[in-house]
C-alpha cells in the first residue's frame, strides 16, 4: 500500500459550540492509496485529481484511486463541495513541497461514510467540513483524522462552507490576531475581489475601518465596492501608492494586507503610516524580494508573515476561529461569493482561471458524481 498524502502541519478540528465535546486521538497519516492495491479487501475505488509531477494545470490528472477503511481516530468522508485556494497552486507548481504523487486540496465539506473502530463523537451521515491538513480534498472520498473535522450547521449551503473555512479563518487571523483592526483605522487590501480579499474587506468594513482595496479591472472594482471598500484602486491603471496618499492626506494606512507579493510589496511599504503594520500573507504574483531590516526604520514599521496553520495549532484557537467565521456567515455579516463552480474533473480549468486572474470571490469544485 502506497501513501500518497501526508500531514504537512498541525491539523484542524471542530468548533466546540457546534460540536459535542471533541473528539478523539491524533491519527497518523491519511490513507488514500494507489489503484495498484485494488486487490485489498478494505479499499474502494473513487475518482480523484492526482499530481504525479509538479508543473502547470495539465499535471492535475483525473484518476481512479483507492480509499481505505478509516482506522482508529479516523473518518471517511464523501465530499460534496471542495474549496480551491491559491495554496493549491503553490503545491501543484512545487513552490510548496510534498511527496509525489499526491492528491491536492485543503478544504472540503462532505458526509461521513464510515468511522474508525471505537470512535465516538462522529457517526455515519454527519455533515462535516475541514480545512488545512491533510492534503487530499480533490477527491470524491477521503480519509480524515476525526479531530480535523468540523460539524456543519445545516442552514449553510455546502458551496458556501467549502468557500469559507480556509479563507474565512485566514481573514480572522489577519484582522483579529496579526493586527487588530479597530474603528478609525484605515487599511489597504490587495486583490480585494479575490477569495480571501472579499472576506477581509467585508469584515474590516463591519469592524469600522476605512477600507482601500486594489483590483485589476472594472468588473472586480464593482465587486470590491460590494465587499465594502470605501475606495477602490484599479492598480493596473493607477498607482495605488498615489491613491493611498491622497485618501489619507499623506499619513498612510495603519495596515496593509498584501497577498499579491512580488508586484506590490515595495509599494505596500510606502503606503504605511508611522508604526504601520505590513502583513504579507501571500505571493500570488511571486515571492516578494528580500528587504534589509533597515528599510523598516524610517517609519518604525512592523513586518509580519503569518501562516494560518500557526494560528490554529491548538484546538481552542481553531474552535474560536471557525466559530467566529461561521457565526458571521450565519448572521449575514460575511457574504460568501461563490462566483465559480467547476466539476472536480475540471480542476485544471479552475487552476488555469485562478492563475490567469480571471476569477473573483470563491472557486468551488463539485465531485462529478454529485452533479
Ligand atoms: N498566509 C496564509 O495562511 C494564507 C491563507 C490563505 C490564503 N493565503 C494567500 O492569500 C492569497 C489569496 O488567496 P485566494 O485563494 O483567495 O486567491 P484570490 O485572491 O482569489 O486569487 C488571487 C488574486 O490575486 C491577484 N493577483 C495579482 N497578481 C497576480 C498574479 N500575477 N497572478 C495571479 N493572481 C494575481 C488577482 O486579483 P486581481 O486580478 O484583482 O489583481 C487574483 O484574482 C494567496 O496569495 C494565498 O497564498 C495565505
Amino acid at each position: 500500500m502506497r501513501v500518497v498524502g501526508r500531514l504537512q502541519s498541525p491539523v484542524l478540528c471542530g468548533h466546540r459550540k457546534l460540536l459535542p465535546p471533541l473528539l478523539c486521538r491524533v491519527s497518523s497519516i491519511p490513507r488514500t492509496v494507489k489503484a495498484s492495491a485494488a486487490a485489498m479487501a478494505d479499499t474502494k475505488v473513487v475518482k480523484a485529481v492526482r499530481i504525479h509531477e509538479t508543473g502547470g494545470p495539465e499535471v492535475l490528472k483525473w484518476e481512479d484511486v483507492e480509499v481505505g477503511e478509516p482506522k482508529e481516530g479516523e473518518v471517511r468522508v464523501k465530499n460534496k463541495a471542495i474549496g480551491v485556494n491559491f495554496i493549491d497552486v503553490y503545491f501543484r507548481t512545487g513552490l510548496y513541497k510534498t511527496d509525489l504523487p499526491f492528491i491536492p486540496g485543503m478544504e472540503a465539506v462532505g458526509v461521513v461514510t464510515a468511522v474508525g473502530p471505537g470512535l465516538t463523537g462522529r457517526k455515519v451521515g454527519d455533515v462535516v467540513a475541514y480545512c488545512g491538513n491533510p492534503l487530499g480534498s480533490y477527491s470524491e472520498e477521503q480519509i480524515l483524522p476525526a479531530r480535523v473535522v468540523l460539524p456543519v450547521p445545516p442552514s449553510i449551503d455546502f458551496k458556501v462552507v467549502a468557500s469559507v473555512m480556509l479563507k474565512g479563518m485566514t481573514a480572522h487571523v489577519l484582522l483579529r490576531r496579526c493586527f487588530k483592526v479597530e474603528p478609525g483605522h484605515t487599511i489597504l487590501v490587495h486583490a480585494a475581489a479575490g477569495g480571501v480579499g472579499s472576506l477581509l474587506c467585508q469584515w474590516a468594513n463591519a469592524l469600522g475601518a476605512t477600507v482601500i482595496g486594489t483590483v485589476s479591472n472594472e468588473e472586480k472594482a464593482a465587486q470590491a465596492e460590494k465587499n465594502g471598500c470605501h475606495h477602490v484602486v484599479i492598480y493596473t491603471k493607477e498607482d495605488f501608492v498615489d491613491v493611498v496618499n491622497n485618501v489619507t492626506s499623506r499619513k498612510g494606512v495603519n495596515v496593509v494586507y498584501d497577498s499579491v507579493g512580488k508586484d506590490t510589496f515595495q509599494g505596500s511599504l510606502q503606503c504605511l503610516a508611522l508604526r504601520g503594520y505590513m502583513v504579507s500573507f501571500g505571493q500570488s504574483s511571486g515571492r516578494p524580494d528580500p528587504i534589509p531590516i533597515t528599510d523598516l526604520v524610517p517609519k518604525s514599521l512592523f513586518l509580519c508573515r503569518p501562516s494560518l496553520m500557526h494560528y490554529i495549532e491548538s484546538r481552542d484557537e481553531l474552535l474560536e476561529s471557525a466559530g467566529e467565521v461561521l457565526s458571521l456567515v450565519s448572521s449575514g455579516v460575511l457574504k460568501v461569493r461563490v462566483n465559480h463552480v467547476y466539476p472536480l474533473s475540471e480542476a485544471a480549468r479552475a487552476h488555469a482561471d485562478l492563475e490567469a486572474r480571471k476569477t473573483s470571490g470563491s472557486i468551488v469544485l463539485i465531485p462529478d458524481s454529485e452533479l
